[in-house]
């Protein structure tokens, strides 16, 4: 078959690979309709997440049909319409049991991404997401084998096209825990940096749960610019303003802050030379630069929420203002399967509309080419979904608001 592999930083390419077989009595294999490439994905790109090996296959954003299951598969059946959750949970270790799917303990055979190895067990595996996660391969390919299929698939009504319910899987999800975590309610204040995928259906969840003063913190003008026209964001270019949250503060109430924060930026934050070249010497885990800011612009006793990703250490976290302004942090990957039933509800009732972000589908031969893309942030770039047995997409594309077919449901 067909599928996405990794071979080397900025080196991904289409290749013949085996199809892959049942393995465990509650495995499935799924046919993958639909795909997509997450800024997770880009960490793997650039070669920043360690154990990520030459051939490994990518994509932890899919979703199909059931094409075979194991004998001990009730949930679903060959033929079923599903949308897989990036994270592979058991659905009944301690941690499941606790709706906390993301630190399941019992299907990450790798050694997770805890530094203090002596610590604790990894939490749950990862879709085409490194050998730290579980090495398990991704479903940036024609078929994907699925562990945990009686806890993980979800089954999507044949009413809603691929594109409306394929970011189930990951950034929908993610950026609705990142909006409860940060505890704002309806008629408070939020400031979100990051403007990709995650920050913009944080901005959409924000708007649905009816937040008043919305800010929004990136350097790309054009991704800035769709979220004050689809979100009524407060853009701030941190390319033209080296304080955002200076100037938040300045339009909140009695110049307090924002009640929540979100980073949806992660370990890669610009904006901080020092601390880019000390995390390229590997002297430093992460950029602090867009949690800094997320510390910054909260008021006293709000919260920081945090789905971007973060890698090893930050030395300089301001944790002394932190512990002054006594903030709440919440953070993690998310706990996907929990949110499902309610967020499809939302969907079919039209008060979310995820693949309103998307503007380039691609076909998945042309994988490639749309992680560049989306990487480089090139034909103002937002989301790139990726259509496995589809031809081959016209390119180059116009302005990036509508690129290539709608794929068949
Ligand atoms: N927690 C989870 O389960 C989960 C799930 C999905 C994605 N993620 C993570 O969320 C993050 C965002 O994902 P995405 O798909 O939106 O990626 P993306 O790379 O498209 O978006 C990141 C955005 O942040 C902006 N940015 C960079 N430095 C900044 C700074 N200092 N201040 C403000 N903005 C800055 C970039 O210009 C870019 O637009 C990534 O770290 C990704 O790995 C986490
Ligand atoms: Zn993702
Ligand atoms: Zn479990």
């Amino acid at each position: 078959m067909r599928a996405l592999t990794y071979h080397g930083p900025h080196k991904v390419q289409v290749d013949n690979v085996p199809e892959p077989v049942l393995e465990a009595d509650d495995d499935i294999i799924l046919r993958v309709t639909s795909t997509a490439i997450c800024g997770s994905d880009l960490h793997l790109y650039r070669g920043k997440i360690p154990k990520t090996e030459h051939g490994d296959i990518f994509g932890h954003e899919f979703m199909g049909v059931v094409e075979e299951a194991g004998s001990a598969v009730t949930a679903v059946q060959p033929g079923d319409r599903v949308v897989i959750p990036f994270v592979i949970a058991c659905g009944s270790c301690f941690f499941c049991n606790h709706d906390l799917f993301a630190a399941c303990e019992t299907t990450n055979t790798g050694r997770g991404a805890i530094l203090n190895k002596k610590a604790i067990p990894p939490g749950a595996a990862l879709f085409g997401f490194s050998h730290l996660y579980g090495g398990i391969p991704g479903g940036q390919a024609e078929f994907v084998r699925v562990p945990k299929a009686n806890t993980g698939p979800f089954k999507v009504p044949g009413t809603l096209a691929d594109e409306k319910v394929l970011f189930l899987s990951d950034i929908l999800p993610t950026a609705y825990q990142a909006v409860l975590n940060s505890e704002v309610v309806k008629g408070g204040s939020l400031v979100i940096y990051g403007a990709g995928p995650v920050g913009l259906l944080c901005a959409a969840v924000a708007r649905m749960i009816g937040v008043e003063q919305l800010f929004m913190v990136d350097h790309h003008a054009y991704r800035l610019a769709y979220a004050q026209k689809t979100y009524g964001v407060i853009p701030i270019n941190f390319d033209e303003d080296d304080d955002p949250a200076a100037s938040i503060i300045e339009q909140t109430a009695g110049q307090r802050g924002v009640d929540g924060a979100i980073d949806a930026v992660g370990f890669e934050a610009k904006g901080s030379t020092t601390e880019t070249i000390l995390a390229t010497l590997k002297l430093e885990g992460s950029s602090g630069k867009a949690l800094r800011q997320c510390i910054a612009a909260v008021r006293r006793g709000g919260v920081v929420s945090v789905p971007g990703v973060y890698a090893g250490f930050i030395h300089g976290f301001m944790f002394g203002d932190a512990f002054d302004k006594g903030l709440t942090f919440r953070m993690g990957q998310t706990h996907v399967h929990r949110f499902l039933p309610e967020l499809l509800e939302q969907i079919e009732r039209g008060a979310l509309q995820p693949d309103a972000i998307i503007t380039h589908r691609l076909s998945l031969e042309q994988a490639a080419t749309g992680y560049e893309i989306f990487d480089k942030k090139q034909e103002d770039c937002r989301k790139v979904i990726l259509t496995p047995g589809s031809p081959d997409i016209a390119l180059p594309v116009g302005d990036g608001d509508e690129v290539g077919a709608v794929p068949a449901v």
